[in-house]
């Protein structure tokens, strides 16, 4: 070869190097900035010594869910730990790979609410394998043997939306706007509907469905569909404030909203706004701050080697793992004072905002 063409392919192999730096570049970029459903804390735990803990979130599209992450990521910091928070926005395989993505972030531990709770036994098996601490958080993960289950009561919860309404109709065909069929909590919540039933024996439940991945779209679309075929319902079961939100409007096409009670839960500021108004019957306050500071606090514990605080157990289908369980509220337009505004859940000129000032309690 001669010494120019010599030089020429040195070159041309001196560019395709620098070509292939110049992509592994890009790629690293891209992946830092592929999720932008996430929020990064740059720190891993061999850097600052600190605790990491990884939070697996579902959503961030309903207030509690960023009232439940801001509470606990402050709480996490306050505690001297960092936070890497991952929004799966409702995709159980994106959360699948968020958490893996955790568990090589190498964090101390994952704290999980989880989209399908069929669906993370690996992923939880793969976190212990590699001495990651897991909590379930508001939502079971079945049969994975988590070190920490915190939660509400969500049998409770279906206790209380159907003592509420039964009260308000002793008698009658009611209808069941479930959750997302994923969700342990729906199970939980409607089997304690089933529980206060027994006591009312004229009542039938005579409808039910799922809102899928609890969407209220979905619920909309179904419970309009209950009332265009000419069913007469003399109540709505409705798993979430959301889906109240739409069975009501599916009710208002149909001009009775107002007329057939509707359920709901978490207290969400539309809906004690529908309450205080007298379109919602009830939904039931249950206390973020509380579920995540204690969370946010067993996580610290677990990461330092500590036991993780328990009040309780629960079976997860396979195991008995430690429950810390928080009682949750019925709210009426009659305890709205003294349970929402009270602790500051949210302000008096919110909750009452379209009602004249001197009907304001
Ligand atoms: C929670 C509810 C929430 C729902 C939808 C359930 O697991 O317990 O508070 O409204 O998920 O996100």
């Amino acid at each position: 070869m001669r010494d120019s063409e010599k030089n020429r392919s040195i070159g041309r192999v001196l560019s395709l190097i620098l070509m292939l730096f110049m992509l592994a570049g890009m790629t690293s970029v891209l992946a830092a900035c592929k999720d932008d459903k996430s929020e990064e804390v740059p720190v891993g735990p061999q850097d600052q010594g600190k605790p990491v803990i990884g939070l697996a979130m579902d959503t961030l599209v309903l207030d509690r869910w960023m009232r439940d992450r801001d509470v606990f990521v402050s709480e996490a910091n306050e505690l001297g730990a960092e936070v890497i928070v991952q929004n799966a926005t409702s995709d159980a395989k994106e959360q699948q790979s968020q958490i893996r993505y955790l568990i090589d972030r190498k964090v101390d531990v994952l704290v999980i609410i989880s989209i399908d709770a069929d669906q993370l036994v690996d992923e939880v098996e793969l976190a212990q394998s590699k001495g990651i601490k897991v909590i379930a958080y508001d939502r079971l993960i079945n049969q994975a043997n988590v070190d920490l289950y915190v939660s509400f009561d969500n049998v409770e919860v279906g206790r209380l939306m159907a003592r509420k309404m039964f009260e308000a109709v002793p008698a009658g065909r009611f209808a069941l706007m479930k959750g997302s069929r994923e969700d342990n909590n729906v199970s939980l919540l409607v089997s304690g509907i089933m529980d206060v039933q027994q006591d009312y024996p004229d009542t039938e439940i005579v409808l039910e469905d799922y809102a899928e991945n609890w969407s209220a779209d979905d619920a909309y679309i179904k419970a309009r569909r209950w009332l265009d075929d000419g069913h007469l319902i003399d109540g709505i079961f409705c798993c979430n404030d959301a889906l109240a939100g739409a069975a009501l409007r599916a009710l208002a096409m149909h001009k009775l909203a107002g007329s057939v009670p509707v359920t709901g839960q978490d207290a969400d500021l539309d809906a004690c706004q529908r309450i205080v108004e007298g379109s919602q019957l009830m939904t039931v306050f249950k206390p973020i701050e509380s579920l995540a500071q204690i969370a946010a606090k067993a996580a610290v514990d677990l990461a330092e080697g500590k036991e993780a605080p328990a009040n309780d157990t629960f079976n997860d289908g396979k195991h008995i793992v430690p429950y810390y369980r928080i009682m949750p509220v019925m709210v009426t337009s009659e305890n709205m004072a003294d349970i929402i505004l009270e602790n500051g859940f949210h302000a008096k000129k919110d909750v009452y905002r379209n009602i004249p000032q001197s009907e304001w309690p």
